[in-house]
């Protein structure tokens, strides 16, 4: 069943029944400061690192589930009844109830007994701080005197410390509070610079800082005292846990609304201007409130909040209109017009930190998974892809492999997870090509970035480049086939781990230095990438190393040619015995994903049918009614010598789950053999809208992708699991708008080449592209699946080149009208 709809004029997701089958989440914020927001207002928020500088409290795996918000309780003085309007975390019955997910906001509204309430949640553009409008309306026909208890627990900073070091926790907690203004302080007296305000528009009755003094001894968040009791206790934490809480009275007459705003927010002053009030024995200092009053001022109306809500909306309607698309399809439409889109723009922003199921603490910022990420998102923000790159390329080390992961906050290499995965390098072409095909700026190649965060060592990123593209090269097995390292894409296939011991990392433990363990998908991304690599060298003038890197992809070629291939499909690798992996004489893990849609996408195979072989070989071993499995068979049995893929129960995670992230390779390998109705079921299959009314199977959000969906041998079958922070995000968004619709950006200007079912009588799409706007029709009435017949350009005939219909660069800040005609 459905537990809600698109509404697409107003691009938002409308939840309306709260106790959808797992929480389902928004984010708010777009450049720094982050909020995660849950149906029923559940979450947290932090600037900038989820770990280091985490605002308010989240109880991560808790029953109940979902615990930790921004919560408002609402007691109507008359009879003494008490709910939670957001339904969490009282769980209260409610006579309406309805949550709007939007592009960086979302909305609650509910009502019960005659009291309206709607929340509007989001953070503005250009401050560091999460704003909550709410609204109170009286709905009955006689006066109502409410009061509203505002809530939310504070983190004390580092989110680790936070849930493990209680022995310090419980004594240093602080606070300040004056007027409505509630200022977190703890740790400010030493090192930090910088605390928490929560604060309300509106003088209030009372408030509460203290956990225990207002929820009452014993208590949970559903049964908080103070609000039984309809008054603050007006207590001042000192240690244990410090939280924020106003005590609002709103009388309204019939018919009346009233507005507050409320904000929470991150303050920093410089090291000399802390304090207001140094402390002095027998008083603690006055932090110096600049910066919170400088912020409350903005916000200090409905109004001030309404525009700035506004300011948001207009940005983002700015951002989708790079890329529309119009079509009978509807569900196809506004996942590729909006919500894929916005998805890509989270998971560039979080990489894999801080969602629902990454805790904020664990991860940085992955080195191949933010190379993947900006595909989907470098036509939104092209300058801030740029910045990202060459933060991503400033960890590389100087022989071209990688740190795996780096810190946001320092932009520095993660020593805990080190190097050696050996694909991570390739990425950075990828990443850099995708950049310049959108945005033709080739000076980037010509910036100077550092090795190993060593300014020292500093080079051109055209350099970077090269490294990378040799390093599979110069660190070659026995087969002339990529080493592959701790692992290579597939983070679960640890060919030289050889681990016995619980809770040792499959990842960073290599127990066993194979020097042998080889690995097909890295030289298939070598044969994907290494083209690109050749025509940045050709158009930057650097002939000199065209016909060396040709040489050295067509070797690879070559190899995978004489040993990846195994008969009706590509091989996956060469464990640390030579033994072949994904082949038919293995017992379990015949044939994989990874290496078939790679080697089919760099082309691989076209020539002589193997491509079509191996690509029938997935469908006909892999394929599942919601989405193609990893692997199959699924591992029955602990295999020491492949690592984690086989430490999963069947069917879940690299063990044959439906890893979504590359089902658009298998997509996209369909288009280059012009299967377009083949192409666009494997597209559908994992998208989250077409599965909407399967939402208590699938139990995540309908309207993003997840990383993992149950393939099938497990259990719950088609149950998807990790929702928002996946690569699937990026790779749908490449698949469904450069390889099915077709309109994709190349060095020269934008390629003309859709593949579709034959079904599809057409489309429109949309696309700004290096300053100028391409409105693109394609008519289908000849029910092709590939080949344009004719394209007409603002009413001239386009003629084909040697790469296909390619659009020119007109940069013209002008309006140009396509007309594709299919056949
Ligand atoms: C996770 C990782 C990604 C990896 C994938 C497959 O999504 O973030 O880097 O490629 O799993 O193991
Ligand atoms: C775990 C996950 C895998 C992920 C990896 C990243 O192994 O199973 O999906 O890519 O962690 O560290």
């Amino acid at each position: 069943m459905q537990y809600g709809h698109f509404d697409d004029d107003a691009r938002e997701y409308v939840i309306t029944r709260p106790d959808t089958p797992y929480p389902w989440i928004n984010y708010l914020g777009c450049n720094d400061f982050y909020g995660l927001f849950s149906n029923t207002s559940g979450g947290y928020c932090f600037y900038r690192d989820a770990r280091m500088l985490r605002l308010t409290r989240y109880r991560y795996n808790n029953v109940p589930t979902d615990v930790g918000g921004r919560y408002f309780y609402l007691r109507d003085s008359k009879d003494g009844d008490v709910w939670t309007p957001s339904w969490m975390p009282m769980k209260s019955k409610l006579d309406r109830y309805e949550c709007r997910h939007g592009m960086g906001y979302s909305r609650i509204a509910s009502a019960r007994n005659g009291l309206a309430f709607s929340q509007t949640s989001f953070v503005p553009l250009d401050d560091k701080c999460e704003v909550h409008k709410v609204t109170l309306t009286n709905e009955s026909n006689a006066e109502k005197n409410i009061d509203m208890f505002s809530f939310i627990e504070f983190c004390l900073w580092n989110a680790n410390d936070d849930m493990t070091n209680f022995q310090r926790n419980f004594s240093i907690g602080e606070v300040e509070v004056h007027g409505s203004n509630i200022y977190h302080k703890t740790e400010y007296r030493e090192r930090r610079n910088h605390y928490a305000v929560w604060a309300v528009n509106e003088p209030v009755a009372g408030f509460d800082t203290d956990r225990q003094a207002f929820l009452g001894l014993y208590n949970g968040f559903d049964s908080p005292q103070a609000v039984f009791d309809g008054k603050s206790k007006n207590s001042i934490a000192s240690g244990w846990a410090p939280i924020g809480s106003h005590h609002i009275n709103a009388k309204l007459k019939a018919g009346e609304s009233k507005a507050y705003v409320f904000v929470l927010g991150f303050c920093e002053n410089p090291e000399d201007q802390k304090w207001e009030k140094p402390a002095v024995l027998g008083s603690a200092g006055v932090i110096n409130k600049k910066p919170a009053n400088e912020l409350l001022e903005k916000y200090s109306t409905a109004e001030a909040a309404d525009k700035a809500l506004a300011a948001l909306n207009e940005y983002w309607k700015n951002l989708l209109s790079k890329f529309t698309v119009d079509a009978e399809d509807k569900k196809m439409a506004r996942m590729a017009g909006i919500w894929n889109q916005y998805q890509c723009m989270v998971t560039f922003n979080m990489s894999r930190s801080a969602s629902y199921f990454e805790s904020g603490i664990g991860r940085g910022m992955g080195f191949r998974d933010s190379n993947q990420d900006l595909l989907g998102f470098v036509h939104l923000i092209p300058e801030r892809a740029r910045e990202r790159i060459l933060d991503i390329a400033a960890t590389q080390f100087p022989d071209g492999s990688a740190y795996h992961q780096y810190q946001p906050l320092t932009k520095r290499g993660n020593n805990d997870i080190g190097s050696g995965f050996n694909d991570d390098p390739l990425w950075l072409i990828f990443g850099v090509a995708s950049y310049i095909k959108e945005t033709g700026d080739y000076g980037i190649l010509d910036e100077k970035v550092p090795f190993d965060n060593n300014e020292a060592i500093a080079d051109t990123l055209f350099a970077h480049l090269k490294k990378s593209f040799y390093y599979p090269v110069l660190n070659a097995g026995p087969h002339g086939l990529p080493l592959i390292g701790r692992a290579d894409w597939n983070d679960c296939l640890n060919l030289n781990c050889f681990s016995k011991t619980p809770g040792e990392s499959f990842q960073t433990t290599a127990n066993y230095e194979s020097g042998i363990a080889e690995s097909i998908l890295i030289a298939a991304i070598h044969a994907f990438v290494g083209p690109d690599f050749v025509e940045i060298c050709k158009r930057t003038d650097r002939n000199e190393e065209v016909s060396a890197a040709e040489k050295a992809i067509a070797k690879m070629i070559d190899a995978v040619n004489k040993h990846g291939w195994d008969g009706d499909w590509f091989l996956r690798a060469y464990d640390a015995h030579g033994k072949k992996i994904g082949s038919k004489e293995c017992e379990d893990g015949k044939i994989y994903i990874e290496s078939n849609s790679f080697s089919v996408m760099a082309g691989i195979g076209l020539e002589d049918g193997r491509a079509e072989k191996a690509l029938d070989s997935v469908k006909e071993h892999l394929d599942s009614p919601y989405g193609i499995v990893l692997l199959q068979p699924a591992y029955k049995d602990y295999h020491i010598e492949l690592g984690e893929v086989s430490s999963y129960p069947p069917g879940y995670k690299e063990n044959a789950g439906i890893f979504c992230h590359n089902n658009p390779w298998v997509t996209i390998a369909e288009t280059k053999l012009g299967r377009g109705t083949r192409a666009f079921e494997t597209y559908t299959k994992i998208c989250p809208a077409y599965r909407e009314d399967d939402s208590d199977l699938r139990r995540m959000e309908p309207y993003v992708y997840a990383q993992m969906v149950a393939g099938k041998d497990a259990v719950n079958h088609g149950e998807a699991k990790n929702s928002w922070l996946t690569g699937t995000a990026a790779w749908t968004f490449v698949s469904i708008s450069q390889y099915i619709l077709g309109v994709r950006p190349v060095f020269d200007g934008l390629l003309i080449d859709p593949c579709i079912p034959s079904s599809m009588k057409g489309y429109a799409v949309t696309r700004h592209f290096r300053g100028a706007d391409y409105h693109i029709t394609v008519d289908n009435s000849a029910g092709a699946e590939k080949g344009v017949k004719s394209v007409m350009l603002d009413g001239d005939p386009l003629k084909a080149g040697e790469s296909g219909w390619v659009l020119p660069v007109f940069g013209d800040g002008k309006a140009h009208q396509v007309v594709v005609v299919m056949g």
